[in-house]
C-alpha cells in the first residue's frame, strides 16, 4: 500500500442524537494515540448536531461535513434549508452533495452543479458522489452515468479547485454487496481517467456497504483514498477497526 493520506468519512445520514456525541470520543482519543498522519477523518452528522461536533471535535486532527445544501449561495425565503455560507460559519469544513439518496428524491445535475459552486465559494470541501443503479449496471451503462454526473455535476469549475469524488454504486448502498475489485478497479479507473483531465488536486474515494470485514480487500485498490462509510461509521468500534485494518 502506498503512503498517500487515506480519507475516512463518516456519512451518519438520518442517524443520530446528543447522546451519540458520546461515542465518538473513542474515535478521538484513537486518531490522537495513532501518531501516524496517514488518515483523516471527517464526520457527517445530520444538521441538528453539526454545532455539537464541530465543538467537540475542536481539539482533535478530526473535522466536520454536512451531508447536503441548498443550491442557492445567497440567504433567501426557503423553508427548511441550509446554504453554504452557514455551515461555512458554524465552522463546518466538507459538504457531501449529489448523494444517490438525494437524486432519487429528484436533485438533478444542475441543482448539483448549482450546490457544488456554492461550496466553493464559500470555500467548503466537496465531496462529490456519483454512481450507477443495478438498472444502469445491467445495461451497461455505468461509464455514460458516470461521465455524465461528473461532466454535468463538476460543469465550469476551475482546474486548481481541490475535488473528492465518492463512486458509490447504488446498488451497493446498506446492501452489503461490494463491486469485485475487478469491476471496482476498473470503474475507478475510468473516473480517474476523466477528474485527472479536469483538476490537479483531486481524491477518489469508495463508498457502499464498507466493513470490518471487506475492507482488507477493498484496500488492494492503490487507487483509491479512501471510503465514505454509511451504516459502520456510527460504530466508533466499526469505524476504528476499519482504520486499524487499513494499515496493518
Ligand atoms: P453504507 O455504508 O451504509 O452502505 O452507506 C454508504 C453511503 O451511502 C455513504 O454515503
Amino acid at each position: 500500500m502506498t503512503n498517500k493520506i487515506r480519507y475516512f468519512i463518516a456519512n451518519w445520514k438520518m442517524y443520530g442524537d446528543l447522546g451519540s456525541l458520546k461515542s465518538i470520543k473513542n474515535v478521538i482519543k484513537f486518531s490522537r494515540l495513532s501518531k501516524s498522519k496517514k488518515f483523516k477523518i471527517i464526520y457527517c452528522p445530520p444538521y441538528t448536531l453539526l454545532s455539537d461536533f464541530v465543538d467537540t471535535l475542536k481539539k482533535s486532527s478530526i473535522e466536520t461535513g454536512a451531508q447536503n445544501i441548498h443550491e442557492n449561495y445567497d440567504f433567501g425565503a426557503h423553508t427548511g434549508f441550509i446554504n453554504s455560507k452557514m455551515l461555512k460559519n458554524l465552522g463546518v469544513k466538507y459538504v457531501i452533495i449529489g448523494h444517490s439518496e438525494n437524486r432519487t428524491l429528484g436533485e438533478d445535475h444542475k441543482q448539483i452543479n448549482k450546490k457544488i459552486l456554492s461550496a466553493i465559494k464559500s470555500k467548503l470541501n466537496v465531496i462529490f458522489c456519483i454512481g450507477e443503479t443495478s438498472f444502469q449496471r445491467k445495461n451497461k451503462k455505468t461509464n455514460i452515468i458516470l461521465k455524465k454526473q461528473i461532466m454535468n455535476g463538476l460543469k465550469g469549475i476551475g482546474k486548481k479547485c481541490k475535488i473528492i469524488v465518492a463512486y458509490e454504486p447504488v446498488w451497493s448502498i446498506g446492501t452489503g454487496v461490494v463491486p469485485n475489485n475487478l469491476e471496482l478497479e476498473k470503474n475507478i479507473k475510468f473516473i480517474k481517467s476523466i477528474i485527472s483531465k479536469k483538476f490537479n488536486n483531486y481524491k477518489i474515494l469508495y463508498g457502499g456497504s464498507v466493513s470490518p470485514n471487506n475492507i482488507k480487500r477493498l484496500n488492494m485498490i492503490d487507487l483509491l483514498d479512501g471510503y465514505l462509510i454509511g451504516g459502520a461509521s456510527q460504530s466508533s468500534k466499526k469505524l476504528i477497526d476499519i482504520i486499524k485494518k487499513t494499515f496493518n
